[in-house]
């Protein structure tokens, strides 16, 4: 039965009461409030950043009304984290076709004026893990940051930390929060994106933290022409993240070549172990949100296909508090690829 209005402040403050660890941590001031069904709201999650909250209802969930009123639902979260000193909730429906709204929910997803609250300025700096980020909460559905992805960063950056001046190779950068926390611990680091607009965005978030943009590099390509390139020009890295997207355009300008998850992560997977330094880490960090790539045991056995059997697994951190199990989201696996010899040739 799905859960009634009146209950929303309880459940709300419920799902803040679950995470109060959490969210009594000054140097984080970003995490997720309610994560649908394991809050008891199926289709429901609210996110935390700094003084704003969004509300993403991923519409058509069993359990969801078909058309539902987020404004109660608002109400009640921003009630809930008024003592975390929230000021503003915005709106962020989400539905796997866009393309038959018509714009009719894209158009909120831009609005300055939240759903409830004060409007809040256009880029708002949170803190995770003390490293601070830029955060937009009404430039689109994505903010800047994958708040599922905390302890990755972070696990990340550890393990570039030891070997200074490691080499990280970031593609799909995004606004480049997994380039950050490597360059705070002392990584030289390349980050690849077709988005101009994003690699600005990247930027700004390496000038937040003061480091030094002569020592990074910023790459506007796609990233597996950036791998063809780097391949034929010898460069080496000691880590490469791999986090993209499930579709990716392509720009026929840039030489782009369209992305699809489930048809070219075996090869992205091949072209970025072939730049990695045999005398280095030798490690590839692999995550994915498409569906299937996420089913128990996909993204390793996707690996394990493509790199062998010398390649090992290596512990990642658990999936974070704040991202309790019982909804699909990421996965992601750590590998340590073998040496060159040991690769399998296809
Ligand atoms: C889901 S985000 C990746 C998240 C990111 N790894 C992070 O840690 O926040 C997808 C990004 O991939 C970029 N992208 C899409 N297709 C691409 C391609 N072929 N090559 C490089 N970047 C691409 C988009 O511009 C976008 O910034």
């Amino acid at each position: 039965m799905p859960p009634r209005e009146r209950d929303f402040l309880d459940l709300a403050r419920r799902a803040l009461d679950r995470r109060e660890i959490l969210l009594q941590d000054p140097a984080t001031t970003c995490a997720r409030l309610c994560h649908g069904r394991a809050d008891q709201l199926p289709g429901v999650f609210v996110d935390r950043y700094a003084q704003g909250l969004t509300l993403i209802l991923h519409l058509g969930t069993p359990g969801l009304p078909s058309d539902p009123r987020p404004q109660p639902l608002a109400e009640a979260f921003l009630r809930a984290a008024e003592p975390l000193g929230a000021a503003a909730i915005y709106y962020k429906p989400f539905v796997r076709d866009r393309s038959a709204l018509g714009g009719r929910l894209d158009r909120v997803l831009s609005d300055p004026q939240p759903l409830v609250g004060q409007s809040l300025p256009e880029a708002i700096t949170v803190l995770e893990h003390a490293v601070p980020f830029e955060v937009r909460l009404y430039d689109g559905f994505s903010t800047g940051l994958f708040l599922d992805q905390r302890e990755n960063r972070r696990a990340v950056a550890d393990l570039a930390r030891p070997d200074r001046g490691a080499r990280v190779l970031n593609l799909f950068c995004y606004t480049a929060g997994f380039s950050v926390a490597s360059a705070r611990a002392g990584a030289i680091t390349t980050s690849v994106d077709v988005s101009a607009r994003t690699l600005d965005w990247a930027r700004r978030n390496f000038a937040l933290s003061a480091l030094d943009p002569g020592r990074h590099f910023f790459a506007r390509m796609g990233s597996m022409e950036f791998l063809a390139l780097a391949a034929r020009k010898g460069h080496r890295f000691d880590l490469v993240i791999l986090d993209p997207p499930t579709f990716g355009a392509a720009d026929k300008r840039r030489a782009v070549a369209p992305w699809s998850a489930e048809r070219d992560y075996p090869a992205l997977v091949r072209a970025a172990a072939a730049v990695l330094d045999p005398e280095g880490l030798r490690l590839l960090f692999c995550s994915t949100n498409t569906r299937s790539l996420c089913e128990p045991g996909a993204l390793r056995r996707l690996l394990r296909g493509t790199l062998g059997p010398a390649a090992e697994f290596e512990p990642l951190p658990e999936a974070p508090a704040d991202f309790p199990p019982g909804e699909p989201s990421a996965s992601w696996a750590l590998a340590r690829v073998a040496t060159r010899s040991e690769l399998p040739t296809i």
